[in-house]
């Protein structure tokens, strides 16, 4: 008999997870980011599509290789994006997610930061080859360090298993 507890995720984010909003790619996005690793498989692509002249998101889609709340929260987020200007979304942060999710167990609370994570990377690379706005920070926010964080703590795990493995 297994020993693990089923987590106990809300219905919104059991809905989102089985019928995602926004599944898929941009082809002409001109801003997309992942964030995540391939290697554990935890992972969130994100694709805008941004107007160049009112700097609205005009459309937002991701793609996801993670668990259930993973899905939600990046389906949940490219909801919450669209039709506002990228300063308006650079503002979410990871509770509103959870929040908008009617709450995430805490152990999945970092499903979200990856998605806001991804977020912010897409909106930094947006703006790499462009007049950056004054309200974009220099410095990473918490939620950009933290993915950083998990990307190496993945490599590093998907290392020592290959080396176990060979
Ligand atoms: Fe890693 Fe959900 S994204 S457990």
């Amino acid at each position: 008999m297994s020993s693990r507890v089923p987590l106990t995720y809300g219905k919104k984010v059991l809905e989102l997870f089985r019928n995602p909003k926004n599944l898929g790619r941009i082809e002409d996005a001109n801003a997309e980011a992942l964030a995540g690793s391939l290697a554990c498989g935890d992972m969130i692509a994100i694709y805008l599509k941004i107007d160049e002249s009112t700097e609205k998101i005009i459309d937002a889609k991701f793609e996801s290789y993670g668990c259930a709340a993973n899905i939600a929260a990046a389906s949940i987020l490219t909801e919450m994006i669209k039709g506002k200007n990228i300063q308006d979304a650079w503002k979410i942060s990871w509770r509103d997610i959870s929040n908008e999710l009617g709450g995430l167990p805490p152990v999945k609370y970092h499903c979200s930061v990856l998605a806001v994570g991804s977020l912010k990377r897409a909106i930094r690379a947006y703006y790499a080859n462009r007049s950056k706005p004054d309200w974009l920070p220099e410095e990473l926010t918490q939620e950009e360090k933290h993915v950083i964080e998990e990307e190496k703590l993945m490599e590093i795990l998907a290392k020592r298993i290959q080396k176990t493995e060979l």
